[in-house]
């Protein structure tokens, strides 16, 4: 199937077999390979990606689905050559040790920061409850995106604005963030 998405800004048109995978499109074929793999059964997180505005798990999304769609994935966040809140305060909480989960966590956190500039601590232990990681034990995690959620409030007409997110509908509801297991 011939499939039009745009990726980080840029417009792709490929020809798709119907059973690929978003997250394999995006390693494979657009070579952007900091989207990563953990599971492919929507249980890690590690395959995040901002759909439409949406935080989704590219490993549950058919990339056929994605048709049309605004996608946003790690390499994408930063602008201009300047980190992304949410990244600067990875840097800065010390978010991350392997980094393994950390693609996935930080658009997970910038997905919850668009619709939700003051989350309390239990607010972004839900958004990121999708998500896995092994090694932080998630405090600094937490601390990470309420530092991004600080200096967003300070620099409001620079936050990021909200993307369309006309083609979100008909994805299956265990791609979109929040359907994780594990509990913090
Ligand atoms: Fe684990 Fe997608 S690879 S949720
Ligand atoms: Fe290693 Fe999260 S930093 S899995």
């Amino acid at each position: 199937m011939s499939v039009s998405l745009t990726v980080n800004g840029k417009t792709y048109s490929h020809e798709i077999e119907p059973r690929r995978l978003l997250v394999h499109h995006l390693r494979d074929v657009l070579a952007l390979t900091g989207t990563h793999i953990g599971c492919e059964t929507s249980l890690c997180g590690a395959c995040t990606v901002l759909l439409n505005g949406k935080a989704v798990k590219s490993c549950t999304v058919l990339a056929v689905q994605a048709d049309g769609a605004d996608i946003t994935t790690i390499e994408g966040l930063a602008r201009d050559g300047k980190l992304h809140p949410v990244q600067e305060g990875f840097w800065e909480e010390h978010g991350l040790q392997c980094g393994y989960c950390t693609p996935g966590m930080i658009l997970a956190g910038a997905a919850l920061l668009t619709e939700k500039a003051n989350p309390t601590d239990a607010e972004i232990r839900r958004a990121i409850a999708g998500n896995l990681c092994r090694c932080t034990g998630y405090q600094h995690i937490v601390n990470a995106i309420q530092s991004a959620a600080a200096k967003m409030k300070k620099s409001k007409p620079a936050a990021r604005p909200a993307r369309t997110r006309a083609r979100s509908r008909g994805l299956p509801r265990r791609a979109l963030r929040g359907s994780g297991r594990g509990r913090r």
